[in-house]
């Protein structure tokens, strides 16, 4: 479970404060699929961020199952991040020059876990997002789709528990972009939390938890505990 509490972040741009986020404070359920919309600006990003470990607030608490995030050593917010999130980007990050094998089974290679294992891994991820026929593949040979998939499985090869997407479906078709929806949901069911930062109505449709940014602020918050299998 994540609970943000009374969180600011503010930016310093030289003379210039940015308030990203200002007095935030929600709970996220584990197991659950949860939703954040909001307008541009409004802060969903850095609401991820800060979910992740990428970033500190500048006030209040980010506490993930009983740690208090903020109060993490970087050693601590380092080994959070390898351990327990799977993050996914509006554009993939995958590495150009190498194949959709080496992008998956990289976080493991820069842990030092013996390369068999991180071959292993690699492909049981691969073959999560049924990409397996594909591994030998470079990111500009496979199409956006693909490359997303790829990217989800890089996200599941250290078996996180939270799997944080900012936009996933930004940059792709409707169609494929259900196919990725699917792929989320799916992550639910077999006990992970997700928590998608999303314009797309569907995938908003189908969340358990919705929050609603607007300028820093929460504008509005929903969540359906008690339904069995909403997802
Ligand atoms: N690293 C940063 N430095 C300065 N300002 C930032 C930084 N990241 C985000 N911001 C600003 O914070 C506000 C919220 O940004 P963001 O969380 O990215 O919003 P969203 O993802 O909802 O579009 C915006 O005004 C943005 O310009
Ligand atoms: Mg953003």
């Amino acid at each position: 479970m994540i609970t943000f509490h009374d969180v600011y972040k503010t930016y310093l741009m030289g003379e210039t404060r940015v308030e990203a986020l200002q007095g935030v404070t929600f709970e996220l359920p584990e197991r659950r699929l949860a939703v954040i919309m909001g307008p541009s600006g409004s802060g969903k990003s850095t609401l991820l961020h800060l979910a992740g470990c990428l970033d500190t607030p500048t006030h209040g608490r980010v506490n993930y199952n009983g740690t208090d995030l903020g109060a993490l050593s970087s050693r601590g917010r380092a080994d959070f991040r390898a351990q327990s999130v799977g993050f996914v980007f509006q554009k993939f990050n995958l590495i150009p020059n190498l194949t959709a094998l080496r992008n998956v089974e990289i976080p493991l290679l820069l842990q030092n876990k013996p390369a068999a294992e991180a071959r292993k891994r690699a492909l049981d991820a691969l073959d999560a997002v049924e990409l397996r026929d594909r591994m030998h593949h470079r990111p500009s040979k496979l199409s956006g789709g693909e490359q997303q998939r790829v990217a989800i499985a890089r996200a599941l090869i250290n078996d996180p528990k939270l799997i944080l997407a900012d936009e996933p479906t930004g940059n792709l078709d409707t169609r494929t972009g259900q196919r990725i929806l699917l792929l989320l949901k799916g992550l639910v069911e077999k006990g992970k939390a997700v928590v998608v930062v999303t314009h797309n109505p569907e995938i908003a449709a189908s969340a358990n938890t919705l929050v609603l940014l607007r300028d820093g602020k929460v504008e509005s918050f929903s969540t359906s505990h008690g339904k069995e299998g909403l997802v």
